[in-house]
């Protein structure tokens, strides 16, 4: 039988409410096959930093690289709570995990299902998926201000692009769009960021060559926005700068029923590091320890966990049982209705069905 080693980092706020069931569907999608996972808990987040003063320390991080895989929940706390700001969990945990480990794909999925609770009247056929690069752009940090709280004070943060790191994940995006619908749009805003931007159009434009097949497009970002919402069919694989990327798919999360449906992974492709798993929303204080966050992102993040280990038969199978579960959530039995572990439950029973 194959062992998986699968870090577990649960977090805060709600974070921990949807990993439960997250874990629960893992369980009973992988019953009676002869994958294992040995699951090792790390407590980070805010309330670890809050209680001891870590981040994440240099021995977390070589016992997380040390699995195969990350599961995620959620972290961080209430925004702007004065306590947390040296922790700085953003960057000293979340980014410096996406940095460390390489995950310079941060895939984001956004398919409507039917019976999803989506804002637009008439959206049509909505299944596509955002390419956001993570490991660059305004995410690095560099950059820094002067004069500080003065009257004079100068701000400056740098967007990193680098050709290789273009290179990679347009690359990654193309071989995606060759599997899906073979239509991939670049999304950047090239007539401001004239050097980020012709390094990225010049990158997509060399290696469109070597897939003909696929169609190519291109739309500032603006633009984009728009589109998402006014005719979000239009699109099959959007790829993006890691700041573009986080807008678009809380964009992306609304339009097909919320963000508490919205999946990603952190990936490694080259297998070098683990990849993470995580949904896209956050901690979301202002409902933790209520039991009314929607698991589902949390639960169709282990769809591409499960997919990323090779084990499509099982992704499906749990993507099909959400699919069935968000198609029964009706007027009669809205989402609302049922507590963070009614959802999960039931979306695991259909997997035991
Ligand atoms: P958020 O995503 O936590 O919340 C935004 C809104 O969406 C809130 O009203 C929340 O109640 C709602 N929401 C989020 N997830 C939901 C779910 N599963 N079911 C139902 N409703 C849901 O964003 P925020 O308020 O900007 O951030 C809160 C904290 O989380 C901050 O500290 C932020 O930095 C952090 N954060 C962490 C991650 C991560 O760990 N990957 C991602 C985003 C934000
Ligand atoms: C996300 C989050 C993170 C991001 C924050 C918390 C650093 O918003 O995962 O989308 O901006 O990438
Ligand atoms: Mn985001």
């Amino acid at each position: 039988s194959r062992v998986v080693k699968l870090a577990v980092i649960p977090g805060d706020g709600i974070g921990p409410e949807v990993i439960a069931e997250a874990e629960k569907v893992l369980a009973a999608a992988t019953a009676g096959s002869d994958i294992r996972f040995d699951k090792t808990r790390f407590e980070l987040g805010a309330a670890r930093y809050l209680a001891t003063g870590d981040t994440l320390t240099d021995d977390d991080l070589d016992a997380i690289k040390a699995h195969d895989a990350i599961l995620l929940g959620a972290v961080g706390g209430v925004p702007g709570d004065p306590r947390l700001k040296d922790a700085n969990i953003e960057r000293g945990l979340l980014l410096r995990l996406r940095f460390e480990l390489d995950h310079y794909v941060n895939l984001r999925p956004a398919r409507l299902y039917p019976g999803a609770p989506g804002p637009l009247a008439d959206p049509g056929a909505v299944d596509f998926v955002v390419v956001r690069e993570g490991t660059e752009g305004p995410y690095v940090g560099n950059g820094g201000s002067i004069r500080r709280g003065t009257a004079h004070e100068v701000a400056n943060e740098t967007s990193v692009n680098t050709a290789f790191g273009v290179e990679r994940v347009v690359r990654y995006a193309f071989d995606l769009a060759r599997r899906r619908d073979r239509r991939l749009t670049l999304v950047h805003k090239t007539n401001v960021l004239v050097n980020a931007g012709s390094l990225w159009q010049r990158v997509v434009g060399e290696v469109a060559t070597q897939y003909p097949e696929v169609a190519v497009d291109y739309l500032h970002v603006d633009a984009a926005t728009i589109f998402l919402v006014t005719n979000p069919g239009r699109f099959d694989v959007i790829v993006t700068d890691n700041l573009f990327g986080d807008i678009l798919t809380d964009l992306a999360g609304a339009v097909t029923g919320g963000i508490g449906l919205a999946a990603s992974g952190n990936i490694n492709p080259d297998g070098a590091f683990p990849s993470m798993f995580e949904p896209v929303h956050g901690s979301a204080p202002d409902i933790a320890g209520q039991q009314k966050a929607d698991p589902t992102a949390a639960i169709l993040s282990i769809a591409l966990l499960l997919d990323h280990l090779g084990l499509a038969s099982e992704a499906g199978r749990v993507t099909r049982a959400v699919e069935a579960d968000i198609g029964a959530r009706s007027a009669a039995a809205p989402a609302a209705g049922r507590t963070t572990a009614q959802i999960g439950d039931a979306i695991t029973a259909r997997l035991q069905a």
